[in-house]
């Protein structure tokens, strides 16, 4: 069996994740996941881009080292993606030093080629993009993507004979049309390709942040040529190694349409003069506009995706994601959109299901699922759902082997769509009221059963959490996605036998309009930074050991004085856990400047302990240490509250530990 290697773009640390970082790593998950339960030999890649002219700007600006600022927002994007329920084999930093032995071993290979040369470059760059542009390419003299002015770069530099392997390349378009997609992406880059490579600039000597160049130790490597060669970095370099062999030439890298030229162009011009395999495909997806307008930092804000994911829940941030727009396209994020599709397709279609089927089965099975009749359906209804069932398993597989998320998710709810169908149908509480029907219903509700062991199989690389939930209502075993061996469903009835089925939280809540109204305004607070402030004090259970104060009367005033009373501070979670027997408590351990002290804090209602790892918080440091529940509490961390429940306090851009509030 193929093996499958999928990779994410390894995203810069000069800024936090964002939804568009979320959107490819989200996908990339479920077709990693897709091909997990198909049994093969999977290996999801993603990482961070730690070099370059671009970090080290950002890092000097906040008074840190590249290294200080990449530590910290590494942490970001590793909580972030937990958060997302995000399952990577490995996670790569540019700056490990098994990622630098590779990059410098092939630019040695490039080097033995004849493919490197020093010249001088003289022409503009964009540092927002770390790329060179020709005059002809520039828009009203600014870069063509950021729209913003390009730097004049006149330097000695190493280049790399990128022109030498222009036929080459288009040659490799010829022979394997899947190379890069989608279409309309693919006749893009072979144009440009046709109206000429030139050489490219790959190494700087006015930078001491990045990866020297083998020999010369004034010169640091391009950013890019260091970033690309991560794909075959992590698998532990080319040539011998046991997991380049096995998974190199099946890679298919997934990334946003405007880095494409990098991945279609400047990656395989190296492969080829290393002699090396170029990757099986290139896709490039679209890019996410916010309520339909360009992401900005502000919009970001708005569109947290852990923020969402906590506030929605993460299968239903996952599944927005994947279905609203088919991969390749741009697509908008528009909350209400969200909460559109969490009701009708999740709460109603698929949610809905569920609780009907086990009430069902609770009400006329005594919570068991009843065993298919070994003759087979002779029912037309029962086959047409089997057939259809039969369809859309084949289509979904189909659609996720041709990266097509979204239809894979379109055709599993037409099985989704069609049992609820088969329930109107058959009616069973009719059948229910004819005891001559005993057997009848029985059979309707064992085919309702088996319909939905199929959903939860097909829903697993998507929605694996949600999955997980339906087969433990379902008294089925976890799929295992590492045994390696194919899980997808065979044939009808041929599952293990089921435990007594249960009974639980509903899997999609509907959100009602005033829970509507609370998130649509606490998102909105995000993107204008409004939003009333209040203390995530322990609440309830700690009232016995700390006494709430009384509330301010509001003609109260207090004096900048009084205020500076108030020892706040930034601090980061590094470890958070439940109070035992206190529901609404978490036991926080923070870093503040470098000392660790621990919290008690009545947030556990609105934030898993996992939510919180890496989040910067705002604490009030020189509070009164109390004990809580038997458990020591140095301070308290702030939080804003409203309809919808609480919200952390945190900071707009990434400060240090320690620094102070004011
Ligand atoms: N570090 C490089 C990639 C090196 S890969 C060898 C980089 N990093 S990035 O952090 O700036 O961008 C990472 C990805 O995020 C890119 O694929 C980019 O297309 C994607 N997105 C950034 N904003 C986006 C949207 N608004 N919507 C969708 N994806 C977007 O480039």
């Amino acid at each position: 069996m193929r093996p499958f290697y999928l990779t994410t773009p390894i995203y810069y640390v000069n800024d936090v994740p964002h939804l568009g970082h979320a959107y490819t790593t989200v996908v990339g998950d479920t077709l990693a996941r897709y091909h997990r339960s198909r049994g093969e030999a999977v290996r999801f890649q993603t990482g961070t881009d730690e070099h370059g002219q671009k970090i080290e700007a950002a890092a000097a600006a906040r008074g840190l080292t590249p290294l200080q600022l990449a530590d910290e927002v590494v942490s970001r994007f590793r909580s972030t993606w937990g958060e997302l329920g995000i399952a990577h084999d490995d996670f790569l930093r540019t700056t490990e030093p098994r990622h630098a032995a590779v990059v410098q071993r092939l630019w040695q290979r490039l080097a033995e080629r004849g493919d490197i040369y020093l010249g001088e470059y003289d022409g503009a760059y964009c540092v927002a993009c770390e790329e060179y542009y020709t005059e002809t390419q520039l828009v009203a003299g600014n870069c063509p993507v950021h729209a913003r002015p390009v730097s004049r770069l006149k330097q000695t530099s190493y280049f790399f004979r990128m022109s030498r392997y222009q036929d080459a390349l288009l040659e490799h378009f010829e022979r394997h049309p899947e190379f890069v997609q989608p279409e309309m992406r693919r006749n893009e880059i072979v144009s440009f390709i046709r109206s000429g490579l030139r050489d490219l600039s790959v190494s700087r000597s006015t930078l001491s942040w990045g990866i020297r160049v083998p020999g010369d130790d004034t010169h640091v490597i391009y950013v890019w040529i260091d970033a690309l060669t991560n794909y075959i970095s992590a698998l532990g370099g080319f040539d011998e190694a046991p997991a380049y062999r096995q998974f190199w030439p099946q890679a298919i890298h997934l990334i946003g349409k405007d880095i494409l030229r990098f991945h279609a162009v400047y990656w395989p011009c190296m492969l080829l003069s290393a002699g090396l395999p170029l990757p099986r495909t290139v896709f490039a997806h679209g890019w996410w506009t916010v309520n339909g307008q360009k992401m900005s930092k502000s919009l970001m804000n708005a569109v947290d995706p852990g923020m969402l994911a906590g506030d929605v829940g993460r299968d239903a941030l996952r599944y927005f994601l994947l279905r609203e727009t088919p991969l390749g396209h741009d697509g908008d994020f528009a909350h209400e959109a969200l909460i559109q599709r969490i009701n009708a397709d999740l709460a109603n279609d698929l949610g809905n299901l569920l609780n009907r089927s086990l009430a069902m089965a609770a009400k006329y099975c005594d919570g068991q699922t009843p065993a298919l009749l070994a003759t087979g359906p002779t029912d037309p209804t029962d086959q047409a759902l089997i057939a259809l069932a039969e369809r859309v398993r084949d289509a979904v597989a189909s659609h996720f082997e041709r990266l097509e998320p979204s239809r894979a998710l379109e055709a599993l709810w037409e099985l989704v769509r069609a049992t609820n169908k088969y329930i109107d149908t058959t009616a069973p509480y009719r059948l229910a009221r004819a005891p001559e029907q005993r057997s009848r219903l029985d059979q309707v509700v064992a085919h309702l059963l088996e319909a939905l062991r199929w959903i939860s199989v097909l829903l697993t690389p998507a929605l694996p959490d949600s999955a997980a939930t339906m087969r433990r209502y379902l008294g089925l075993p976890a799929l295992e996605p590492q045994l390696e061996v194919d899980q997808w469903p065979a044939r009808w009835g041929d599952g293990p036998t089921p435990a007594a089925l249960q009974r639980g939280e509903p899997l999609f809540p509907r959100i009602d309009d005033e829970r509507r109204q609370a998130l649509i305004a606490r998102w909105t607070a995000r993107a204008t930074g409004g939003a009333e402030v209040v203390a995530a004090a322990p609440t309830v259970e700690a009232s016995a050991a700390t006494p709430a104060p009384a509330p301010a009367e509001p003609s109260d005033t207090i004096t900048i004085d009084d205020f500076a009373r108030c020892e706040l501070c930034i601090a980061e979670v590094r470890a958070a856990a439940r109070v035992e027997g206190a529901d609404r408590l978490l036991r926080l351990t923070l870093e503040v400047g470098g000392v660790e002290r621990q919290v008690v804090s009545g947030i556990a209602k609105a934030y898993a302990p996992e939510q919180l790892l890496g989040k910067r918080v705002l604490l009030l440091a020189n509070l009164k240490p109390t004990t809580i529940r038997g458990v020591r509490s140095e301070g308290m961390i702030l939080a804003a509250g409203d309809g919808a429940g609480l919200a952390l306090c945190t900071v707009d851009r990434d400060i240090p530990t320690g620094a102070k509030v004011r």
